[in-house]
């Protein structure tokens, strides 16, 4: 305890700015002075002044290198100069004429190019968003009204995407089942009153802390169908972060929507929806009212917001900044599993360009490094590992590596071999003090 205390009081003492800020925070955000739950940590997080490819910097003056990534949307770092450009370009051209624009047509047209179930693409403004479309869409299609979804997959915060059991949220015709499991699945499916059965691309909790067997994922489509259901892919993570053409690309699979969201925005907030077009005919006007998916939206493909997709999305197609946050995430992931099995912990690293840590026993070595070493969901969750892996994450901002929860290290074109190095000596730096302090204990 005393050995936490010295932490604690030590990211307090070089983090003076941050703590001011923090303090005026807790009076105004409620969620411990913070703007989303991710970022709530004890004591706090710092604050942030500025950041570029892969650092940022805070208050105090302190540099990090940044492995949080803007939740994951900026897989081509902090300030890529092609977004700046757009961006600033476009400011002055004007943010938001009310009106149809180019922009916004030639930035569905690079996303249908990447994609190719994208008969069709409609813009809103995040991702949880494009989920709430698909799911009408679904419904519209098929005259159903349930929604199938997997455990632990996330979605969003609305009624119908939330993690079940939210306070607050009326979603009775969601129904939540174990994934991975085919027969489970086919057994719900066969009762005919599913809409949509929405499935987290990459697996569960941003591309795989909880892998999802691609058996699985391979049989979804033709099964969904069986039924008369309509499959939904989320990719808001992994769209154009895994490969140009998405996840659904490297598994080769084609859901009938695809759902997208951040790095579709280079950095600047979008949702949109790509799909088959008899589906997302229920957008059209003319279509019966019956029939008809209402769709508005204040910020829906805004000229700055489309000046940014269309830069990102170029950069995207040549597969450039994937393959080298591709190339950074497995040498992050060879030299972190070094340094705990040197250490003789029980953790790994694992998953593709958002790097998780797995802190718990071993059940198995697996055969390549995309996969955790165990498949019990139970373990990869427990609240004891995350308990550890945020006191990881204080550990580690106290040494300039930014995390998110001291689980996830989310990877980006703008990483350098030298940033890796430099992480992973402040990584097992951490894992040492850790040990000394009895906060992380060897197998
Ligand atoms: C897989 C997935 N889907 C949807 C969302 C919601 O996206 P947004 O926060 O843009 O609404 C997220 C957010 O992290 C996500 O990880």
């Amino acid at each position: 305890m005393l050995a936490e205390d010295n932490l604690i009081k030590e990211y307090k003492r070089t983090h003076p700015g941050s703590q001011k800020l923090h303090e005026r925070a807790v009076k105004v955000f409620a969620a411990n002075g913070a703007t989303h739950q991710s970022r709530i940590l004890n004591p706090f997080r710092p604050y942030i002044t500025h950041a570029k490819g892969s650092r940022k910097w805070d208050v105090d003056g302190n540099e990090y290198i940044d492995f949080v990534m803007g939740h994951g949307a900026l897989i081509l770092g902090h300030s890529h100069p092609a977004i700046v450009k757009a961006v600033q370009e476009q400011m002055a051209k004007g943010v938001h004429y009310g009106e149809n624009h180019e922009l916004e047509v030639e930035w569905a047209e690079l996303i249908k190019s990447m994609l190719p179930m994208a008969e069709r693409v409609e813009f809103c403004s995040c991702g949880q968003e494009a989920n709430i479309m698909a799911i009408r869409l679904g419904r519209t299609f098929t005259g159903r009204r349930k929604v199938l979804r997997f455990e632990e997959n996330f979605h969003g915060w609305a009624d119908e995407l939330v993690h079940e059991g939210s306070a607050g949220v009326v979603a009775n015709e969601v129904n939540i089942i174990p994934f991975n499991n085919l027969n489970r699945l086919e057994e719900e499916l066969a009762k005919k009153e599913y809409a949509v059965l929405l499935t987290e691309g990459g697996g569960a909790h941003m591309d795989g802390q909880v892998p999802i067997d691609i058996d699985f994922v391979r049989a979804l489509s033709d099964l969904a169908h069986k039924y008369g259901t309509i499959w939904a892919l989320d990719e808001v993570v992994t769209g154009f972060r895994d490969a140009p053409g998405g996840w659904q690309s490297m598994v080769g699979v084609k859901p009938d929507l695809t759902t997208l969201g951040k790095c579709v925005g280079g950095g600047l907030h979008v949702g949109a929806v790509a799909g088959r077009s008899d589906i997302m005919e229920a957008l059209n006007p003319e279509t019966p009212l019956e029939r008809r998916v209402e769709h508005t939206g204040t910020w829906n493909a805004n000229p700055l917001l489309s000046s940014a997709g269309v830069a990102a999305c170029k950069l995207y197609r040549g597969g450039e900044p994937q393959k080298v946050a591709r190339q950074r995430a497995n040498y992050l992931r060879e030299k972190g599993n070094k340094a705990l099995k040197e250490r003789s912990i029980n953790g790994r690293l694992y998953s593709r360009t958002i790097v998780h840590f797995y802190l718990g026993p071993i059940d198995y070595e697996p055969s390549d490094d995309t996969m955790p070493p165990t498949r019990d969901i139970k373990k990869i969750m427990a609240p004891a590992a995350a308990a550890m892996r945020n006191r990881l994450c204080v550990h580690l901002l106290q040494r300039g590596i930014a995390t998110m929860y001291g689980e996830r290290f989310i990877l980006s074109g703008a990483h350098t071999k030298e940033d890796i190095d430099q992480t992973i000596e402040a990584f097992g730096d951490s894992l040492d003090a850790m040990i000394a302090e009895g906060t992380l204990s060897r197998a």
